[in-house]
């Protein structure tokens, strides 16, 4: 079959040999894949991010180098993978701050193209937020600082160059941003022994292990059928203590993840996007969307073997059972603190009385409120420090998501899913509504905007984003609604 026409319509059909169509896809004829992926044993030793934790420097400021250039894998054994990373050939260290810190990054460009590195969760001023405008040129270097000032939480990082971000985060640039606050005391905390990364992607990789897949076809651009976790194929974690928290973070390009242990094993989500929750929540399933992040308690007791897998859950972006990582006890585990009644989470985000209510309507996989991005064009003005509702309305026939760049929010009302912790990302199923009390940052710019987007990439890439400002109460009028700055423009 020609390639580029199955590549294409194997964008639809998920993971071979298990997977149906889903409603809603609009296809009906079923696509095989011609050299499924053999069943996995999942044997290969978790890889763990390497930490970047560098000293606080003499003058209190911890300074960071990343440095982004494109290499090769062995993502499958004995087939080299032509990929990009951070400080590596894929993926990023796990860069780890305290809340107080003043960090400096130095993000060098060593790859054959223009990229940029987005702070996703972190609370900063808008020129330093790493998204489209702040282009770093191929051979170029770019040198955000700012305080770190955010309750404890699992942040991310990864390129943001408008229609580019699929290509580059499939690639393999994507990394972990650890904010400690030295409240979450009584949560496991040995970082790859008790304290575990967890980065889901999945790829489409040919016999010959070349990365597959147009990151931009179809209506969700790449839907792979191997699933990495930290860049590990196949992987297995040995475990040696009887909690484990891991840190899940959902950077697929599309693929959204309905987790669940085989053994149906319940465990305890204590922390969401943006903190901690305000006490354990029991459960045996966790939805993950792009860009999402959860960490979870999980208890095990010795000669445990358990996977954990994302079920289909029949929505269309999910498509097959896929086994994500296997769990293997010891004869001995370490014993593991009590698990806490309560959580040091942050303040909940009341919106006052008369808080400003603004619309957003998803309105097609490229636009919302019926306009495409446009990287010209400030779509929203917002006092600093304000607290809104933003209600998201999904009046598409699919599934998308909705990140907003430097804030925290809480869902209002969706009484499917637990409510109470901070997040920066939401699931927006199809022809549904979520309102959101918004808590924006104290950092005004009436130039440089932030962004809210859909995380499926291919959206993003393709439209489906808006730009915000944050300025002093009482200037909104002032504020140019044209991009007005010197960042680079499409
Ligand atoms: Cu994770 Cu606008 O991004
Ligand atoms: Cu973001
Ligand atoms: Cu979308």
């Amino acid at each position: 079959m020609n390639r580029r026409t199955f590549l294409s319509l194997a964008a639809l059909s998920g993971t071979a040999g298990t997977a149906g169509l889903a409603a809603g896809c609009g296809s009906g004829t079923r696509q095989h894949h011609p050299e499924p992926p053999p069943p996995l044993d999942l044997s290969n030793p978790l890889r763990i991010p390497p930490l970047l934790d560098p000293a606080r420097e003499p003058d209190g400021v911890r300074r960071y180098e990343l440095i982004m250039f494109a290499g090769q894998s062995e993502l499958l054994p004995g087939k080299p993978t032509a990929t990009w990373g951070f400080n590596g050939s894929y993926l990023g260290p796990t860069l780890r701050a305290s809340r107080g810190d003043q960090v400096a990054m130095t993000v060098r460009n060593a790859l054959p193209e223009a990229s940029t590195v987005h702070w996703h969760g972190m609370r900063l001023p808008a020129a330093m937020d790493g998204g489209p405008h702040q282009l770093i040129a191929s051979g170029g270097q770019w040198t955000p600082s700012w305080t770190v000032d955010q309750p404890a939480a699992t942040t991310w990082y990864h390129p943001h160059p408008h229609g580019a971000t699929a290509k580059h985060i499939y690639r393999g640039l994507a990394g972990l941003f650890i904010v400690d606050d030295g409240l979450d005391t009584e949560l496991p905390a040995a970082y790859g022994t008790d304290d575990i990364p967890l980065i889901l992607q999945d790829k489409k990789l040919t016999d010959r292990g070349r990365l597959d897949g147009d990151p931009l076809k179809g209506p969700f651009g790449i839907l792979g059928d191997r699933i990495l976790i930290n860049g590990t194929y196949n992987p297995r974690f040995t475990v040696t203590t009887a909690r484990v928290r891991l840190r899940l973070l959902n950077a697929s390009n599309a693929r959204m993840y309905h987790l669940a242990f085989t053994d149906r094993r319940r465990f305890h989500l204590v922390g969401t996007d943006g903190g901690l929750l305000p006490a354990p929540v029991e459960t045996d399933t966790l939805d993950l969307t792009p860009g999402e992040r959860a960490e979870i308690l999980v208890g095990f007791t010795p000669g445990d073997n358990v996977v954990l897998r994302s079920l289909d859950r029949g929505l269309d972006i999910a498509m097959g059972d896929l086994d994500l990582i296997r769990f293997v006890a010891g004869d001995q585990l370490a014993p593991a603190p009590a698990l806490p009644a309560t959580l040091p989470a942050p303040p909940p985000i009341v919106p006052p009385a008369g808080a400003r209510v603004r619309h957003f309507t998803l309105s097609g996989r490229d636009s919302i409120n019926g306009r495409p991005m446009d990287m010209k064009r400030i779509d929203e003005v917002v006092p600093v420090s304000a607290v809104e509702i933003w209600e998201v309305e999904n009046s598409t026939g699919t599934s998308h998501n909705f990140h907003i760049h430097e804030v925290a929010f809480q869902v209002l009302d969706a009484a499917d899913r637990p409510t109470g912790g901070h997040k920066d990302t939401v699931f927006t199923p199809a022809h549904t509504t979520v309102r959101l009390a918004v808590q924006f940052g104290p950092f005004s710019d009436p130039v440089e905007p932030y962004m809210y987007h859909c995380h499926l990439l291919r959206h993003e890439d393709g439209g489906m984003m808006g730009q915000f400002v944050t300025v002093v109460p009482g200037t909104e009028n002032t504020v140019p609604r044209s991009y007005a700055g010197v960042g680079h423009a499409h």
